[in-house]
């Protein structure tokens, strides 16, 4: 049974007295949602007074990256221990933006994926393609490598690790442009994840593994994509910003 679950990426947005507001505002507007869990991932420097803000709430919050080591000198870095520390349950890796102006490779992402496990954080995990290799007809191509590099890479994953694991699949020119896959597109890719999980992992812990989509997800779109059966929920960037639009996506409706 996967539980959907929606993540807002706040990326490098909202001030601490901005993030409450929303997460106030948000907390009241998903109020008696409990078959969806839900996810907040503001900056860095958010997450300690929000973590008091959503106790008791059903709202949990997730980093938006993690460094592998630790600790040590590793200036301007955060462990996984210092994210659990401060009340992370969830950490977003390997997001293409990470992957484009911070040149974070396929190994980095398998090792900070280890690291958040042995942490006992659950990691969401993004694979995707670029408008490019779309047009030329690698996307599957280059999802396969970027789901077998993150999850075996150098030291490999345990079976039973992966119950906690995410993978969003975002495709790289439906991030912030206001085209989104159609349900169709997304669905063939996530399928084909499903597939390559149950190859690499034993059927028991494959089939749980929560496959979610990213990618200009709006209110208007979140319903025919959630229709899709392998569509598992949604990492939203832009259109979690606003507590109305976030709530809508939260609430949406199954076809
Ligand atoms: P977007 O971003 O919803 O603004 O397209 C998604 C993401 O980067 O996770």
């Amino acid at each position: 049974m996967r539980i959907p679950l929606i993540a807002g990426n706040w990326k490098m947005n909202n001030l601490i007295h901005q993030g409450v507001e929303l997460v106030l505002k948000l907390r009241e507007l998903t109020k008696g949602v409990n078959e969806v869990e839900i996810v907040v991932a503001p900056p860095f420097t958010s997450l300690y007074h929000l973590k008091f803000l959503l106790a008791g709430s059903p709202i949990k919050l997730a980093a938006q990256n993690l460094f592998w080591e630790k600790s040590g000198a590793y200036t301007g870095e955060v462990s996984a221990g210092m994210l659990k520390d401060v009340g992370c349950e969830y950490v977003i890796i390997g997001h293409s933006e990470r992957r484009q102006y911070f040149h974070e490779t396929e190994d980095a992402v398998n090792k900070k994926l280890l690291a958040a496990i042995g942490a006992g954080i659950k990691p969401i995990v993004c694979v995707g393609e670029t408008l490019e290799e779309r047009e030329s007809g690698k996307t599957l191509e280059i999802v396969k490598f970027h789901v077998e590099k993150a999850l075996t890479g150098k030291t490999g994953l345990a079976q039973g690790a992966i119950k906690d694991l995410t993978i969003a699949y975002e495709p790289v020119w439906a991030i912030g442009t206001g085209v989104n896959a159609t349900p169709e597109e997304a669905e063939e890719v996530h399928n084909y994840i499903r597939e390559l999980l149950f190859e690499l992992f034993e059927t028991n812990h494959a089939k749980d593994v929560r496959i979610i989509y990213g990618g200009s997800v709006k209110p208007s779109n979140i319903d025919s994509l959630m229709a899709q059966p392998n569509i598992d929920g949604a990492l939203v960037g832009g259109a979690c910003l606003k507590a109305e639009d976030f709530a809508r996506i939260v609430k949406f409706q199954r076809a």
